[in-house]
């Protein structure tokens, strides 16, 4: 009878459909696919399996021209389900892309759907998370670069206003102006030498030699202020230890960790420089006694213009290290910086060993 074809078809669709709907359920659009494939298939054989009485009742072409007309509806159904069900997942990283070129670096793409394409949406999101964060540090870079270069500039300005008007003698201000001018001509050589370090057009030419002149060197250029700060300055060089480096851009290097460490040890403290030979490299280690470093500037004390104090009312402008690492990195060494086990900082570079 054609009704029971009927009725086979209708329960053949029905059970179908929900099949195709549950499919989504699967985690990836691979086993989606393959899911789908296997009910096409498998759905008209289980029908004509069970349904063997239908057999007795009615010729067989029409039964099964009724399966194949529901299974391919089921198919078909299935399909354009999961078609839709995949293209509305990518089109929500689609769009979070677009609104990324168009400036917004906030938008995240949300990390639903088969697996493919939530791990798509989560890098996405880890991409726009670092230029969210790069564009912040350029934000802050440009604001402290100009805040360092205004201040001396805004100083010099009042000073010969007062001059100007007659309210101070130029004896009483020749000094500071003169201070003045050294602090911006400081920041525009740190600029002018981290520029040379970003284009590549630093020409060094290594040469062995062992470390030992040029940490006395930079002991004796401290060794003032370390006595007035009541600091107590010491070194310790393993005579064996010969490198391949630049002796001056060395130095500029081990003074700027010996000024730092000076200017964050209190007095009676102490601040002590090591060479030692570390494999095939040679290290140098600068260490102090005073507060050591809190999880930001272990982070971040290496970034240009990045320093602690958040009034940036001491001196330097937070080039130094920035610089140290563009020197070290191009003798071919490694610069880092840790806490000390008992208290205070150490900054540790390393040099090619000759
Ligand atoms: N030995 C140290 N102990 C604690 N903090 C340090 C030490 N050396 C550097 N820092 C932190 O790192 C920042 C950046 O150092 P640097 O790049 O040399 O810039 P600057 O000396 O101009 O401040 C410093 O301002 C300070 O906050
Ligand atoms: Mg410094």
């Amino acid at each position: 009878m054609i009704w029971n074809a009927v009725v086979v078809a209708l329960i053949t669709l029905g059970v179908g459909l929900i099949l195709s709907l549950g499919l989504r359920a699967l985690p990836t659009v691979r086993l989606q696919l393959m899911g789908l494939a296997a009910l096409a298939v498998c759905l008209p054989l289980t029908v004509v399996l069970l349904s063997g009485w239908v057999m007795f009742h009615m010729g067989d072409d029409v039964k099964i021209l009724a399966m194949l007309a529901a299974s391919a509806t089921v198919a078909m159904i299935g399909g354009l389900v999961l078609a839709r069900s995949i293209a509305s997942s990518i089109d929500s990283v689609r769009d979070a892309a677009v609104a990324l070129s168009n400036g917004d670096l906030t938008v995240r793409a949300p990390e639903t759907g088969p697996n493919e394409v939530a791990d798509m949406a989560e890098s996405f999101n880890e991409m726009a998370a670092n230029i969210e964060e790069l564009f912040d540090a350029r934000r802050e870079l440009v604001a402290w670069a100009s805040h360092d270069l205004r201040t001396p500039l805004a100083n010099m300005q009042a000073m010969l206003e007062a001059l100007e008007d007659g309210l101070a003698e130029p004896a009483d201000y020749l000094p500071a102006l003169g201070d003045q001018v050294r602090a911006l001509t400081l920041l525009v050589d740190d600029l002018f030498e981290l520029a040379r370090i970003d284009a590549g057009a630093l020409t060094l030419e290594l040469h062995a030699a062992p470390l030992v002149d040029v940490v006395s060197a930079c002991i004796r250029g401290v060794s003032a202020e370390a006595v007035q700060r009541q600091v107590s300055l010491n070194s310790e060089v393993d005579s064996e230890a010969i490198a391949r480096f630049v002796p001056e851009k060395v130095e500029r290097v081990l003074l700027n960790l010996l000024t730092n460490a000076l200017r964050h040890t209190p007095s009676d403290g102490a601040v002590a420089v090591r060479v030692e030979p570390d494999h095939d490299t040679v290290r140098v280690t600068v260490e102090d006694t005073g507060e050591g470093l809190d999880d930001e500037a272990e982070r971040r004390m290496f970034d240009r213009f990045w320093r602690s104090d958040p009034a940036r009312s001491q001196r330097g402008a937070g080039l130094g290290l920035a610089i140290a690492r563009g020197l070290v990195e191009a003798q071919g060494g490694r610069i880092w910086a840790e806490n000390r086990p008992g208290g205070g900082a150490r900054v540790c570079f390393t040099l090619p060993a000759a």
